[in-house]
């Protein structure tokens, strides 16, 4: 079945999971709880692009103490839709982080493989700390052991889109999180 692309990608919203509103005020909090523990600490973040983009750009601005930030870009090797854990390098961090206290802004933690991985290969660089931050855990999926240090929701195992998350690259620029209608998987892209 094929259907004819929306105009408006709100109309291929089934369910709102995730106010606006509600977003805002749990980023405002984590902001809040980071600039409290990491006050007098060399602090980088570090955003896992594309999905956390968005959520970083509101996190880094609900932070009152000075930060320095950077950017990954990773992806899985191997079936789209099953993660193998074997995660590649696209775009590697711009400087060297030894020292220094390291807090990954990462989407989502689904199986987690993804962020166990960015957690084991930014240790080896020797930095002060690594630490997680996310704003959406899925914890039905875990397959690795990662608990992130800061969360700001815990969702059940469904596949959500909105603020920076995306279904085949759309969706990313909706302002909360949402599960699409089921036509959306059956889509033409
Ligand atoms: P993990 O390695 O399985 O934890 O996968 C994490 C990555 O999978 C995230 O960075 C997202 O890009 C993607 N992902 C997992 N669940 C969802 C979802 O519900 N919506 C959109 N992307 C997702
Ligand atoms: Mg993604």
């Amino acid at each position: 079945m094929s259907v004819h692309p929306s105009m408006h990608i709100i109309e291929d919203i089934q369910e709102v999971l995730i106010s606006e509103e509600q977003i805002g005020s749990k980023v405002a909090e984590l902001g809040a709880q980071i600039s409290k523990e990491y006050e007098g600490k060399d602090l980088l973040l570090v955003c896992i692009l594309k999905g956390a983009l968005v959520f970083m750009s509101d996190l880094m601005r609900c932070i009152s103490i000075p930060v320095s930030i950077d950017t990954m870009a990773v992806t899985s090797y191997g079936a789209s839709t099953v993660s193998s854990g074997v995660v590649k390098i696209i775009k590697d961090l711009d400087v060297p982080i030894e020292g220094r206290h390291v807090l990954i802004v990462e989407d989502i933690v689904d199986t987690g493989l993804t962020l166990s991985y960015l957690v084991s290969t930014l240790k080896n660089r020797k930095p002060a700390s690594v630490k997680v931050c996310t704003l959406l855990d899925k914890p039905d999926r875990r397959q690795a052991s990662i608990v992130p240090d800061y969360n700001g929701f815990v969702i059940p195992d469904k596949f959500v889109v909105g603020y920076g998350l995306d279904y085949m690259e759309k969706y990313r620029n909706l302002p909360f999180v949402g599960v699409p209608k089921d036509y959306v998987w059956n889509e033409e892209h």
